[in-house]
C-alpha cells in the first residue's frame, strides 16, 4: 500500500453535497483529482463550484492551479488513483454495487474509503476480493470547513489500511479521530441523534419551540462544545473537585433525566418541525442561509486556530 505522503492522485466518486466538498478539500491539498459522476449536470457543473468554494475559504491559489479530470465512467475515473473517495446515495444496494466495482476496478492495494454516515462496512467486504483495503472515512457537511473525518474499520479491514487513511486525512488538514469498532451511525451520528431526539421531544412537549431549542444551542451547547468536549466540560463543571464531583453531585439528577427521557414520534412532528425551521429562517432561502453558516464557521475556525 502507498504510505500517506506517497498518496498524489485520488478518485472522487459521486459528485454530490459531499463528493463536492472532498473535491475542495483534496484540491486545497494540492492532490491531483480524478472524478466521476453518472450525472452529466453534475460532472459539469463540479469545476466551477470547486473553484467559487476554494476561493470563498481563501484558497484562491488552489483554484488558479487546480488538477482536475472528469471523466464519463467509474473505471476510467479510478486509473491511476493511490486513493479512492466514494460517496454514492446512502442506499445499500448502490453502496453494494459501486464498492464491487471500485474493488474490480482497482489493484488490491489502493485504499477505497467510503463516505457513508450510518451503514456498516462489514456488510459490503464479504463481496469484494481485497476487502482489507476498505474503510469509512466519513465527513461531516460542509466537508471543506468542517474538520473531523471519522475513521472506522470494517470486521476485515487491515490495521495498515486504518492507518494510513488517518495519516493521510491528518495531511490534507483534517482532524482524524480513528473509532475502535464499527456501529450504525458510527460516533458523530450517534450524539447527534441523542441530542436531537430531546430537542424533538422538547418541542413536541411544549417546553420551547424549534428556534427556542436552537437559539439554546447556538448559545450554549455550541460555543462550550467548540473548545471542550461533554465529557472535559463536565470535569471543568466539577471545579477543583473535577468529573467525580461533579458526578457526585449533579449524577443522580442527570441518572433519573436519562431515565426519563422517551422517544418522540418524528413523523407525526414532521410538520411542526418544518413549519418551526421555516419561522426561524424568517424568509430567508436554504442558499442564504448555507452562505451564512459558512461564512460565521469558517470565521469561527480561522479563529480557534489562530
Ligand atoms: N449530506 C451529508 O450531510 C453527508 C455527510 C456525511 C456523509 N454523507 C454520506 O455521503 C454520501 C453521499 O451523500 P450526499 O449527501 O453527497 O448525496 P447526494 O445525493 O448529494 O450525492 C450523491 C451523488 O452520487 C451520484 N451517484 C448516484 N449513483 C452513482 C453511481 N452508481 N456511481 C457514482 N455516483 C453515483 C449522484 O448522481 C449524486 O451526484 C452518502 O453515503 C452519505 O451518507 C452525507
Amino acid at each position: 500500500m502507498r504510505n500517506a505522503q506517497q498518496i498524489a492522485t485520488v478518485a472522487v466518486v459521486g459528485l454530490g453535497t459531499i463528493g463536492t466538498g472532498w473535491v475542495a478539500q483534496f484540491a486545497a491539498a494540492g492532490l491531483t483529482v480524478r472524478a466521476f459522476d453518472p450525472d452529466a449536470e453534475q460532472r459539469a457543473a463540479l469545476e466551477a463550484t470547486v473553484c467559487d468554494m476554494l476561493v470563498r475559504n481563501g484558497q484562491p491559489e488552489a483554484a488558479e492551479h487546480l488538477r482536475l479530470s472528469l471523466h464519463d465512467t467509474l473505471e476510467a475515473a479510478v486509473e491511476g488513483a493511490d486513493f479512492v473517495q466514494e460517496n454514492v446515495p446512502e442506499r445499500q444496494a448502490i453502496k453494494a454495487d459501486v464498492l464491487g466495482r471500485l474493488d474490480r476496478a482497482l489493484p488490491g492495494n489502493v485504499i477505497i474509503a467510503t463516505s457513508t454516515s450510518g451503514l456498516m462496512l462489514s456488510d459490503f467486504q464479504d463481496a469484494l476480493t481485497a476487502p482489507a483495503r476498505l474503510v469509512v472515512g466519513h465527513p461531516f457537511h460542509p466537508v471543506q470547513l468542517m474538520p473531523l473525518v471519522e475513521v472506522v474499520p470494517g470486521r476485515r479491514t487491515a490495521v495498515e489500511t486504518v492507518t494510513i487513511a488517518e495519516a493521510f486525512y491528518t495531511r490534507i488538514g483534517k482532524v482524524a479521530v480513528r473509532l475502535e469498532k464499527e456501529a450504525p451511525g458510527h460516533l458523530v451520528n450517534r450524539l447527534q441523534a441523542a441530542l436531537w431526539r430531546e430537542a424533538v421531544a422538547c418541542v413536541e412537549d411544549g417546553i420551547a419551540s424549534v428556534a427556542q431549542v436552537d437559539a439554546a444551542v447556538v448559545n450554549c451547547l455550541g460555543p462550550r462544545w467548540s473548545v471542550v468536549g461533554p465529557h472535559m466540560a463536565f470535569h471543568l463543571g466539577g471545579g477543583k473537585g473535577g468529573l467525580r464531583h461533579f458526578i457526585d453531585q449533579l449524577g443522580p439528577g442527570i441518572q433519573t433525566r436519562w431515565e426519563g427521557f422517551r422517544t418522540p414520534d418524528l413523523a407525526a412532528m414532521t410538520e411542526a418541525l418544518v413549519c418551526g425551521v421555516e419561522d426561524e429562517a424568517a424568509g430567508r432561502d436554504i442558499d442564504t442561509l448555507q452562505q451564512e453558516r459558512d461564512r460565521k464557521l469558517a470565521a469561527l475556525l480561522a479563529h480557534r486556530a489562530g
